[in-house]
């Protein structure tokens, strides 16, 4: 995936992206849920193509594994990880549409819009954010209802107008208000981190963790987002489209304020690096239990793609 010989950390990363991959094909084919009446096959097939394409899954990941800290049930924790995925891919879906990035290329392969068209793409987007509360607030989660109402306002305040939903708009306002680097912290936190947080949060609301266990989580996604998003932001200046499976150069382009952009790439390495630290720290306390969830901040600061 990232380089020609894998890491353990990156056999793991497709190792689980499969098992989630098999939730999600499930859960996005043409037969419909109970209590639903049809599932336009055209717009099935539209949300497969904008889920379906060969994500890294991270946040399906950090769902997983967080929730391997409080030894989760596997079936629980892979279906709150295909929710947040599916919220993930709406939101490329509809960042991608010509009214937002106007992007042609998503995960190497012609962006929703592109492939059907601008209304189906919106559409298969709407369908992917109702489904995964769909899947949280499923009986067959297997978790008290107090823990699905938990997750359930959790990802809608995740997802919502303080979270993603915000940040996009505070990101696309940022092309002309250029704000300054807590301007610019403050709406990565949203855009990228608040879905990240919540992947990261999610395991301690599954395992019934304690508020510590909570708040530790929700602060190491915190650094992990921040970290991902200036990652992000470097791969844009230095990557090529072909790695990316996306177009890069974009957010100079378009005049968009990034950290990168603002003090230069050398700062955001040095940045990165300092939030890999922090957010490795905030684990100390699960001792031999949080290498991984370690070498998940390490990934997503070193992360080629
Ligand atoms: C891309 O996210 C969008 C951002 C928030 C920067 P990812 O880099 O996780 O994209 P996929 O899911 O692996 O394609
Ligand atoms: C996308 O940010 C963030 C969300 C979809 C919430 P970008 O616009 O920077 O992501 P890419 O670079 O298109 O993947
Ligand atoms: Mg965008
Ligand atoms: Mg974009
Ligand atoms: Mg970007």
């Amino acid at each position: 995936m990232q380089s020609a010989t894998p890491s353990p950390f990156e056999l793991l990363l497709v190792d689980r992206a499969a098992l989630v991959e098999a939730e999600l094909r499930r859960v996005l084919s043409t037969a419909p849920l109970l209590g639903e009446l049809a599932r336009p096959a055209h717009l099935m097939a539209a949300a497969r193509h904008g889920v379906l394409n060969g994500g890294k899954r991270l946040r399906p990941f950090l769902v997983i594994e967080s929730a391997a800290l409080f030894d989760v049930d596997a079936a629980t924790s892979r279906r709150v990880a295909a929710a947040l995925e599916c919220v993930h891919c709406y939101s490329l879906i509809h960042d991608d549409l010509p009214a937002m990035d106007d992007d042609d290329l998503r995960r190497g392969q012609p962006t929703v819009h592109k492939a059907f068209d601008e209304a189906t793409a919106i559409l298969a987007g709407d369908g992917l954010l109702t489904l995964a509360f769909d899947l949280l607030a499923d009986e067959a989660l297997g978790v008290s209802p107090k823990q699905q109402l938990a997750l359930v306002s959790a990802l809608a305040r995740a997802a919502g107008f303080g979270g993603m939903v915000g940040g996009q708009a505070l990101d696309l306002a940022a092309e002309k208000d250029a704000p300054d680097e807590s301007g610019i912290i403050a709406l990565q936190a949203m855009k990228t981190g608040a879905l990240i947080r919540f992947g990261c949060e999610a395991g301690a609301i599954l395992g019934g963790g304690s508020t510590e266990d909570r708040e530790r989580l929700h602060a190491f996604g915190a650094a992990i987002g921040l970290a991902f998003q200036l990652a992000d932001d470097i791969l844009d200046i230095t990557a090529d489209g072909a790695t990316m499976g996306k177009k890069t150069g974009k957010d100079a382009a378009a005049g968009k304020a990034t950290l990168a952009g603002l003090h230069g790439i050398d700062w955001a390495r040095q940045q990165l690096a300092g939030l890999v630290n922090q957010a490795e720290s905030l684990l100390e306390p699960y001792g031999e239990r949080g290498a991984v969830l370690k070498a998940a901040a390490r990934f997503v600061a070193e992360r080629k793609s």
